[in-house]
């Protein structure tokens, strides 16, 4: 069946970009990576998530992100589009974003990555791309997968967030609760103990009573 899963390794795919011809994994090298498809170029809600994400290009910069965007059009077509967008943006139309957006005229990538939206036809009756969201680990597996359908445009700040839970929860015994944002406290997971726990967040661990009695809701600061 095509599509990701989480922990699926990234496919090391060759592919036309705005900047030339990429492959993935050399691509990504050893930074974490973001993946996000479009529907179609010239679309209204897309040029305003394209113009969003260029603005965040430095946010993910300092998170380490490699960001690529992905439409079912020509580099072309891209080049064109990206002079709308970065006018959308009150910038100068150039054919230039701050990250490649890949030209999948064929939808192959489409295809094999399990983006295409059954519901959203183009005119000749072919599905369009539905706007995924992929985040890969710097070990190239799949860590995050978003699926919206083509009506209903991102939130990047929100990709921000997760970005911000993932990269914490990657390297630190931790999990984020409901809400969450950096600088909030954490929650210890389930599977240390409580004398690790200790040891482990030296800013203390605050356990929230409850009618059952089991001491599962553990809290403490975010760790540095
Ligand atoms: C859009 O990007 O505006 C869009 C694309 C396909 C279907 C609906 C909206």
């Amino acid at each position: 069946m095509p599509g990701l899963l989480l922990g699926d390794e990234a496919p090391d795919f060759e592919a036309d970009t705005t900047q030339g011809r990429i492959r993935f994994h050399d691509f990504l090298g050893d930074s974490w990576g973001i993946l996000f498809s479009h529907p179609r170029d010239f679309t209204p809600v897309c040029t305003t998530e394209l113009g969003r994400a260029a603005q965040l290009a430095p946010e993910f910069s300092k998170r380490n992100v490699k960001m690529i965007a992905l439409s079912i059009d020509s580099v072309q077509d891209h080049l064109s589009w990206c002079k709308d967008v970065n006018a959308y943006n009150g910038e100068q139309p150039a054919e230039k974003l701050p990250f490649p957006i890949i030209a999948d005229k064929n939808r192959e990538l489409a295809v094999k990555l399990g983006m295409l939206d059954p519901d959203e036809l183009d005119k000749d009756g072919m599905p369009l791309t539905a706007r995924v969201v992929f985040i890969f680990g710097p070990d190239k597996k799949l860590k995050l997968s978003i699926l919206y359908p083509a009506t209903t445009g991102r939130n990047f700040d929100e990709i921000l967030r997760v970005l911000d839970s993932l990269q914490l929860t990657a390297y630190k015994k931790v999990a984020t609760p409901v809400d969450w944002k950096p600088g909030d406290s954490v929650m210890v997971v389930p599977t240390l103990p409580d004398e690790e726990a200790k040891k482990l967040f030296p800013k203390g661990v605050f356990t929230k009573e409850l009618p059952s009695g089991k001491k599962y809701l553990r809290y403490t600061p975010q760790p540095e």
